[in-house]
């Protein structure tokens, strides 16, 4: 009884119950708001993650405004049957120049994380197209519109700009050459030295197959760099992190 006798005393007294109150509330504030304070040492830099080619950019643009984040995810969790189907567990460097992060909620469609590079680009065409026609009980929607709409990359650069200012490192060059960059990456036959030593691993395609720049293009490229900038065969987790 002893412990739930002395319950009592607070249960009868307002004020006291008030102060306790507060306090209990006081400590569980600091410890959630206290960690934030040191996030800094919590980020690992992890070598090859850099910021968004702007063809990327633009793709990923794409991938909000469409809704994908509502049936995919992109963090694979450290847990085994994760790391078999997906690949290598999901670094916080590999979403630091995410604004906002995909990491989704919800996994009606497999997890995208590094589905980069796992499929050719007319596979994506034609299963963004028509999901059905590659995968029969798929229940993805059709999104083969996106062929039609041509971009220009005409807000590149203020989009860049605005990435830029909450803190991703697109440096004067990067931002200067963006809308260069958007069409070069379309194109291989262009010079695409400047592009690949901005944005190493960049992938260079004419993704939908297309003359035109086409919202399929950027949503292609976006999906065939996802999760492929770290080399997990010479990269050790810092354990101390
Ligand atoms: C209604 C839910 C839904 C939405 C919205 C959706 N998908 Fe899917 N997606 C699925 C399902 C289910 C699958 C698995 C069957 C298949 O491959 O079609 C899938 C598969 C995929 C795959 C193949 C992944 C793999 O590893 O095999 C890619 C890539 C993909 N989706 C991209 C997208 C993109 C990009 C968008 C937005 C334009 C999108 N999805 C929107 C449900 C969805």
């Amino acid at each position: 009884m002893g412990i739930l006798d002395k319950h009592k005393v607070l249960e009868k007294n307002a004020t006291l119950l008030l102060v306790c109150s507060l306090a209990v509330v006081t400590i569980g504030g600091i410890v959630e708001i206290a960690p934030l304070f040191y996030l800094e040492n919590t980020i690992e830099d992890v070598e090859g993650v850099r910021p968004y080619s702007p063809l990327e950019l633009a793709g990923r643009e794409i991938y909000i405004r469409e809704g994908c984040y509502v049936c995919h995810s992109q963090m694979i969790r450290p847990m085994r049957d994760e790391q078999e189907r997906y690949g290598h567990y999901s670094l916080a460097a590999e979403s630091q120049y995410d604004h906002p992060h995909q990491w989704g909620s919800k996994r009606t469609g497999p997890d995208l994380a590094r589905v980069g590079g796992r499929y050719s680009d007319e596979w994506h065409v034609d299963h963004l197209t028509n999901p059905q026609s590659v995968v029969p009980e798929s229940v993805m929607p059709k999104y083969g519109f996106l062929l039609d709409r041509n971009i220009d990359g005409e807000y590149i650069t203020d989009l860049l700009e605005t990435h830029a200012m909450v803190g991703v490192p697109y440096t004067e060059e990067m931002i200067a050459s963006a809308n260069a960059d958007f069409r070069v990456q379309v194109n291989p036959d262009a010079d695409w030295d400047g592009l690949v030593e901005r944005y190493p691993g960049a992938v260079v395609s004419n993704f939908d197959g297309q003359p035109q720049l086409t919202e399929m293009d950027a949503l292609v490229a976006y999906l065939q760099m996802l999760g492929t900038l770290v080399d997990f065969s010479t990269f050790t987790p810092d354990a101390s992190r």
